[in-house]
């Protein structure tokens, strides 16, 4: 977007902001509604998180609107025709509580209003409607398990009485020996799970940093305030919450205190108050655990509708470093099937580090040693570094994991900034490496923030490399090569089809282990059938592959982004060659004689697809077409 009409979206946030009626109303009203009905999301499709693509951004690191160098909720408005534009449908704000900002708002100390360094209230509503105006949906983090030690909760809990209700909303102890089982997880910071507090006079458990005490499910007034503040921003009209630290919400002694079946209990008690009040919303599971030990999580489709896969994420960094497929289909095989109504959440970076705990010990070296060779790289058990880093700046390599997260079974996650291939900042301390300022232009603080510099919350990232000035939205916006424009027409492209977010996959083994191949299909409720076979090259060098089709001999394989037929499938091994780094996505359709209509796709995104790259002249269709060729879904330019 020109700065022009950022100037123009920030206006008017700003000058909406001081409570004017008219945008607030609206959210109010649809508080009002009869209890006794459902109310209802932004979204009319109840399974709408399968087809999402899922936009993750932090508020304070994506546009300051006011020149005191913090990303705000004006700002984040005045940047929804970008996301709207790069097609992704649904926005996952990181926590934007209040809170004193020591584990970036995963530090809570008050669930139901705005950190006032992004907004208020009234500009999260302006925000909430402006988004889902523009058809997106909106993801919040309800962060459960712990609050901050300066929440009010803490607060009267250490003054208060041992036994008393108050002193009952944290886990106490008189010793620090309890739940010995229990790991750290922030094995950098932390040296026990217990913390001495010296006006309670008593230790005060916590899974996380020092600050951050745990709340006790086993008082049941601890799930009644959960309930309320999840309400609280349900009844406002939030789509999704991501539950974070999911698994540690109950402690027993002799147990590693996760995934206790209480904590079961208590997620589904959480889903059946959302099925209850509220239709079309939904609750995804940050679980870091081995696929058979989060799909407990989705229960009978009673619990949680989505998880992060953590565990396919370092494998597929793995497979290409490996330049073999093993890490990747091993790890899918081992994960077991998930009720209709639930989906996987795929990611290839995201706030935190690249977490390694989900790999044997010989695979954690491995990845240290091939993608963290600075040990400032390193934090707790992982790596903290963005996508386009971790890949050495190499677009094929970028592009290559990106159609794998677009074409594996689940919903897709784009980490902000990693659209235009953004670098991090590995002198920042903690995780904040990989959270510093949008890159939107060259101007003066990449034009997050009109602050002096040194006022940002970060720096932004100004190297010859990943600075600013090389690396930013203007810039790839006018460049129709981008990883930008890429990016954009791979998200248009996968919208036009089902099967990537509802089809099965079922890999191929051909000979050569550097070629990954797989087949997602899926028949929709009318009958309508999508079968799309993908190809990966994970080498630096050229392959060839013999790919076992025999299933679909007489169909056609038509190359989606260019709509190209390829020769047609015979009941002998189809040959198939790729560049470095390369992929296919061939949709396979039934040959000439018997050509299927086109799968129904929305107007807005027939026209976008139809338009071509953002700005560009529309385009004529690719010439390719014979009157004997198959039918062309709506053009994409590639
Ligand atoms: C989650 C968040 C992480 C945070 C932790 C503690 O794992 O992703 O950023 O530090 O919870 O709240
Ligand atoms: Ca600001």
């Amino acid at each position: 977007m020109l700065d022009a009409e950022l100037a123009t979206h920030a206006e008017l946030a700003t000058r909406i902001r001081p409570s004017q009626p008219g945008g607030a109303n609206l959210i109010f009203r649809r508080c009002e509604r009869d209890t006794s009905v459902k109310k209802a999301g932004s979204a009319t499709d109840p399974l709408w998180y399968k087809d999402a693509i899922i936009y993750e951004l932090h508020v304070r690191a994506f546009q300051d609107s006011n020149g005191d160098g913090i990303g705000d909720f004006p700002g984040l408005i005045s940047r929804l025709d970008y996301l709207q534009d790069l097609g992704v449908t649904c926005l996952w704000l990181l926590p934007f509580f209040p809170s004193p900002l020591r584990d970036d708002g995963y530090d809570i100390s008050n669930y139901v209003e705005v950190n006032p360094c992004y907004g208020t209230l009234n500009d999260f509503k302006l925000f909430l409607d402006a988004a889902h105006q523009r058809g997106m949906q909106v993801l919040i983090e309800l962060v459960i398990n712990h609050t901050s030690d300066q929440h009010p909760w803490f607060q009267a809990a250490r003054l208060a009485p041992p036994g008393s209700p108050e002193r009952d909303f944290y886990v106490w102890s008189m010793d620090n020996q309890r739940f010995k089982e229990v790991p750290i997880i922030f094995k950098d910071t932390e040296k026990s799970n217990w913390t001495w507090d010296e006006t309670a006079g008593s230790y005060y458990w916590h899974r996380f940093f020092s600050h951050q005490p745990d709340l006790n499910f086993d008082n049941p007034a601890v799930m009644e305030e959960v309930l309320k503040a999840m309400r609280f921003w349900l009844d406002m009209g939030v789509d999704a919450l991501r539950m974070d630290a999911i698994p540690y919400l109950y402690e027993r002694d002799g147990t590693r205190c996760e995934s206790l079946p209480e904590t079961h209990a208590a997620i589904k008690r959480i889903r059946a108050a959302i099925d209850e009040g509220y239709s079309n919303r939904i609750i995804l599971a940050e679980a870091n655990q081995w696929p058979t030990d989060v799909r407990p999580y989705f229960g009978d489709g009673d619990e949680c509708h989505m998880a992060f896969h953590f565990p396919l994420m370092p494998r597929i960094y793995m497979a290409l470093r490996q330049e073999d497929r093993l890490p990747i289909t091993d790890i899918m095989a081992q994960t077991p099937p998930i009720p209709d109504n639930c989906q996987w959440a795929l990611f290839l970076r995201n706030h935190d580090e690249l977490t390694l705990e989900m790999v044997t010990d010989d695979e954690r070296d491995y990845m240290y040693y091939a993608y963290s060779a600075d040990p400032r790289m390193r934090i707790n058990v992982g790596i903290r570094r963005r996508l386009a880093p971790l890949v050495d700046n190499n677009r094929r390599r970028i592009e290559l994991l990106n159609s794998m997260v677009l074409s594996f079974p689940g919903t897709p996650i784009v980490y902000y900034g990693d659209e235009i291939g953004m670098g991090d900042n590995i002198y920042l301390g903690d995780r904040n490496g990989v959270r510093t300022p949008m890159q939107w232009n060259p101007d003066r603080n990449a034009g997050f923030s009109t602050a002096v510099p040194a006022k940002l919350y970060f720096p932004v990232i100004m190297d010859p490399i990943w600075g600013y000035q090389a690396i930013n939205v203007e810039a790839q916006l006018s460049d129709q090569s981008s990883l930008l424009h890429w990016t954009r027409n791979m998200i248009a492209l996968r919208k036009l089809f089902q099967v990537f977010g509802r089809g099965t996959l079922e890999f191929l083994s051909p000979a050569n282990r550097k070629v990954l191949a797989y087949i997602r299909s899926y028949t929709s409720p009318d009958g309508n059938t999508e079968t799309v076979l993908c190809v990966a090259n994970l080498s630096r060098f050229a392959q060839a592959a013999l790919l076992d089709l025999s299933d679909f001999a007489g169909m056609i394989p038509v190359e989606m982004l260019g709509y190209v037929p390829f020769p047609p499938i015979t009941d002998q091994p189809y040959a198939i060659t790729l560049t470095p780094y390369s992929f296919f996505w061939l949709e396979l359709q039934t040959a000439p004689e018997a050509p299927r209509p086109p799968a129904p796709i929305s107007e807005e995104d027939a026209a976008k697809a139809a338009m071509g790259p953002l700005d560009a002249p529309a385009e004529v269709p690719p010439t390719v077409w014979t009157p004997d060729a198959p039918e062309p879904r709506t053009p994409i330019k590639s």
